[in-house]
């Protein structure tokens, strides 16, 4: 690996990888996804169910838990993050599943994951698998350095006339800036990174970093990507604020028995997690 990619990785937090994947590699992560949108788990989130305007999100479904977890311990992944960050060890979190149909599906909201998610450190990484030809303009924007922090408070997604609405609330996180609001006054008020991809190709974020965008419309109307998230040596747990409005556990919502007696600050670690290098 060159070492520009790991530098851009370091510093922009996102990056693109050209052809990661062959086409039979590919083959079977689009079986496993039609298999994750038809067996949706328990996070699951769908909008417009059986219309042509379709949305579907899901993570970390434990009915699809072994099977992806061999299927990502088979790809390429385990080298990737081992060089991309510089790591001994390399270990798979989940997947998440977007699906977006019907070329009216709206953006999805500047956020971070850590926002949802208690991680710290600079071992992270969300490979996103979009299984279309993605044209720049519908596809993940990302603030360029934003994974360095601040870690705002998450949006609700709820409102989408308030899209910073605070998840958390109280005064342990800053409150979002509305950066699509801000773009439009000016364009230059943040260094947007995003590509257009080409199946195979694979953009890895931190999931500490600003990021949204990825609308559909005529022009492209109907996009399926998986994201498999990864970490390694530098990753510790950093719980969520403990009086969450909206009732969220300090461990986030997913495997949130599995992160029960970690402590701010120990190594992000559990048996659950397959390790893949
Ligand atoms: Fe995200």
């Amino acid at each position: 690996m060159q070492d520009s990619v790991r530098k851009a990785f370091l510093e922009d937090g996102a990056v693109l990888i050209k052809g990661f994947l062959n086409e039979e590699q590919l083959a079977q992560c689009r079986a496993a996804y039609d298999w994750a949108v038809e067996n949706h788990g328990p996070h699951a989130f769908r909008m417009f169910d059986g219309t042509e305007q379709q949305s579907h999100v899901d993570n970390a479904n434990p009915r699809a838990k072994a099977r992806l977890e061999e299927l990502v311990a088979s790809l390429p992944f385990g080298k990737l993050f081992a060089q991309l960050w510089g790591s001994e060890h390399v270990w798979y979190f989940a997947e998440e599943v977007f699906l977006k149909a019907g070329g009216r599906g709206s953006r999805t909201l500047w956020h971070q994951d850590t926002s949802y998610l208690p991680w710290a450190g600079l071992h992270w990484g969300n490979a996103w698998i979009s299984f279309e030809s993605v044209p720049k303009r519908n596809a993940l924007e990302i603030v360029r350095g934003s994974h360095k922090g601040p870690r705002y408070d998450g949006t609700t997604f709820l409102d989408p006339n308030d899209p910073t609405q605070p998840l958390h609330g109280g005064n342990a996180l800053p409150r979002l800036p509305d950066v699509e609001a801000q773009r439009k006054q000016d364009p230059d008020t943040y260094e947007i990174l995003s590509w257009a991809t080409e199946p195979g190709d694979i953009v890895v974020l931190h999931p500490g970093a600003l990021h949204g965008g990825a609308a559909v419309d005529e022009t492209f109307p109907d996009r399926h990507t998986f994201v498999f998230r990864f970490f390694g040596d530098d990753a510790t747990f950093r719980p969520l604020p403990e009086h969450s409005a909206a009732g969220y556990p300090q461990q986030g919502v997913l495997f949130t028995q599995e992160l029960a007696d970690l402590k701010a600050g120990d190594s992000f670690r559990h048996s659950t997690f397959r390790q893949i290098a």
